[in-house]
């Protein structure tokens, strides 16, 4: 009997428990306002998945569930004393993928950080300080290895101790780290400021230029068979002598005008600046369509990227048949009766596609492999390849982007023989070269036999230095920062590729990346001069996106016409230095902090080879920081960096 009562006492208490006078419990605050990549959401007193709080065998009536990538930001107004709970990954979860860090913040500083749990781990009792402490952030992030999933993160009993009464207001929505300032309305010409095409072929520009609407563009100096269309701002026609051509771009609006040189060059190099625009596989891999295509070109033009300098609407796979697959929309004859490629179901109509495309002032890549079939398992370009190239050029397409894929089951030899990897790109190269159009010649082959050393003589403009990238911090720095090395191998018209980029709304859900993250990706493919293909879907751009995508002093870095590739400066701990070398005869600094904490990181004028005193200025926030005698010193927040662009002063 005795036992019995204490039971039900016990019972009783149990959801009493975390209601004390001067205790919340995190479950009672508004979870709606947590961020959560995985799509998985955060719930009250339940783990992610619905079920009831399951750690180390024992069920939690009151918590929080989440899933990582998880961050909640709660106001504590520095009133409050401790916050403690049991965390652990849900007993349910898949032992064989599922592990998480738990994390916890307090204004800034790491307050605590567990070990990787696992399933069945039994749970970690968490009782932090909190005193003074004005924003407390609960984190879970993946643990190494597996992915994120099943990341179920649980934090059993979490409870907020407040000195006194609790505050009314406690949780809050991340704020955005927004370090653009707004496009101003005065007219600025952005984009490349050098273009090549070959003589003789179709030129197409649309001027990029940010300001107020009403807004005129004019030209001047444009070569015999280049017009300008007043109405659309795009330049078109065709550049019949090869040679070098100044033109002057001006843009006038109710605020003021403003001019720019552009440079066209009529030779036999394309891609004088690194390519810019989208590509449709981080966005819509298998599923694309020709309407997603539209949509994606549409928001381009509408959304302000393309007046930042943003012009391809890049295909990827799954664009031509494969009648192995059991979507009817993938079926269709794979060649007509001259063995020419056709299109699946989903693209009705590439000639039509890519005239919308033009229309919008913007350029159509399409996709393709040297073996005969394409990674996705679609018709390619294997004993077609003349074929091929002139069905693109003829279609309309201006880059085209070859993958490697299955070219190994048709024709065997070693990866790293250069030989037999230059092979069949020096095919497609070739017939490319032939069409009388400009179509860019991206390789794909993952880096195999150092691409970068050989990728010019096969005609290529870009060259994938690494296999595909995720949305994660491992895999966005591990690329990123392992391009060291490859500065030799950059000039006009033959660029690096590491990979799309994967910032903002990809694969149906935001970008894994922290605000932080983003900035030191965009930073270092600027300085690296990588292609700026992104990856996000365009009709689904948010303010933070906008911003980070659109900053016209950092596109300039990427765009900078003497094609320089950023170098490695120094590596103290956890911290990098890297510099780009700028046509002004300025240099384009990254200061990148790798590690988990916030840290100081500098670098001296002496280790970037400058003299004197050197004036600073800070390109995200597009602010100076003026003259600074013998190098630079910044606070740089975890996984984030500051792009900074010094000049001598004098
Ligand atoms: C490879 C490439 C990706 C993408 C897919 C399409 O994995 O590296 O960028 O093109 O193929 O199947």
């Amino acid at each position: 009997m005795k036992i019995i009562v204490l039971r039900l006492f016990a019972l009783l208490l149990l959801p009493i428990a975390a209601l004390q006078a001067g205790e919340i419990a995190v479950s009672s605050l508004d979870l709606s306002l947590a961020a959560n990549s995985s799509g998985w959401p955060a719930r009250a007193n339940l783990s992610t998945s619905g079920k009831p709080i399951l750690l180390g065998g024992k069920v939690f009536p009151n918590g929080l569930g989440s899933h990582t990538k998880f961050r909640l930001l709660i106001d504590c107004h520095g009133t409050a004393k401790r916050f403690t709970a049991k965390v652990g990954v849900d007993d349910v979860a898949n032992k064989q993928y599922a592990s998480v860090i738990f994390r916890i913040e307090g204004d800034g500083k790491k307050l605590l950080m567990s070990p990787v749990m696992r399933p069945g781990d039994d749970p970690l009792p968490v009782d932090v300080d909190l005193t003074g402490i004005k924003q407390l952030v609960l984190l879970a992030w993946n643990g190494e290895g597996g992915g994120q999933a099943d990341d179920h993160a649980n934090w059993a009993d979490a409870t907020i101790i407040f000195d006194g009464k609790a505050p009314a207001t406690l949780a809050s929505a991340e704020p955005r780290k927004i370090l653009t300032p707004p496009t101003p309305p005065t007219p600025r010409i952005n984009g490349p400021v050098v273009i090549g095409t070959r003589p003789g072929n179709p030129f197409l520009f649309y001027v990029p230029v940010t300001g107020e609407r009403p807004l005129k563009v004019t030209v001047g100096g444009l070569p015999k068979g280049l017009s300008l269309d007043e109405s659309s701002g795009i330049i078109t026609g065709t550049t019949l002598a090869a040679g070098t051509y100044d033109v002057k771009l001006t843009a006038t609006n109710a605020r003021g005008s403003a001019t720019r040189e552009l440079r066209i060059v009529a030779g036999d190099t394309l891609a004088l600046t690194p390519p810019m625009g989208w590509n449709s596989w981080n966005c819509f891999a298998s599923k694309v369509t020709r309407d997603d295509i539209l949509r994606q070109a549409n928001s381009m033009a509408t959304n302000g990227l393309r007046d930042h300098g943003y012009a391809y609407i890049n295909i990827d796979d799954f664009w031509m048949p494969k009648n192995e697959d059991i979507d009817p929309t993938l079926h269709g004859p794979e060649r007509d009766a001259n063995g020419r490629i056709n299109s699946n179901a989903r693209f009705p109509d590439m000639p039509g596609l890519t005239a919308s495309i033009h229309k919008l002032g913007l350029k159509a890549g399409i996709y393709s492999s040297p073996g005969p079939k394409t990674c996705g398992g679609c018709i390619s370009s294997w004993r077609h390849e003349k074929q091929d190239a002139e069905r693109f050029a003829e279609w309309g397409f201006d880059y085209l982007k070859y993958d490697w894929c299955s070219y190994n089951q048709v024709v065997s030899g070693n990866y790293e023989d250069k030989a037999y990897a230059k092979k069949p790109y020096m095919v497609m190269g070739e017939h490319l070269r032939h069409q009388k159009r400009d179509i860019v010649y991206s390789l794909c082959q993952y880096g195999m036999a150092k691409v970068w050393e050989w990728g010019d003589e096969v005609g290529g403009n870009t060259w994938r230095t690494t296999h595909d990238i995720g949305d994660s911090w491992d895999s966005m720095s591990k690329i990123g920062f392992s391009q060291a090395g490859h500065e030799p191998f950059v000039k006009p018209g033959c660029w690096n590729d590491p990979d799309m980029m994967i910032a903002g709304w990809v694969w149906g859900r935001f970008t894994n990346l922290s605000d932080d993250e983003q900035y030191t990706h965009v930073s270092l493919w600027s300085l690296l001069s990588a292609p700026l293909l992104l990856g996000c879907d365009l009709t689904h751009v948010d303010d933070f996106t906008l911003n980070l995508l659109g900053n016209d002093e950092v596109i300039e870095v990427n765009q900078d016409p003497l094609g320089r590739m950023a170098g490695r400066i120094a590596t103290r701990g956890e911290t990098q230095v890297w510099a780009k070398a700028m046509s002004d005869g300025s240099l384009a600094v990254g200061l990148f902090n790798l590690g988990d904490e916030a840290v100081p990181v500098s670098t001296t004028w002496n280790e970037l080879k400058l003299k004197g005193p050197q004036r600073v200025r800070d390109l995200w926030r597009q602010q100076d920081i003026g003259v600074q005698e013998d190098g630079f010193t910044t606070h740089i927040p975890r996984h984030g960096c500051v792009l900074i662009r010094v000049s001598s002063s004098k």
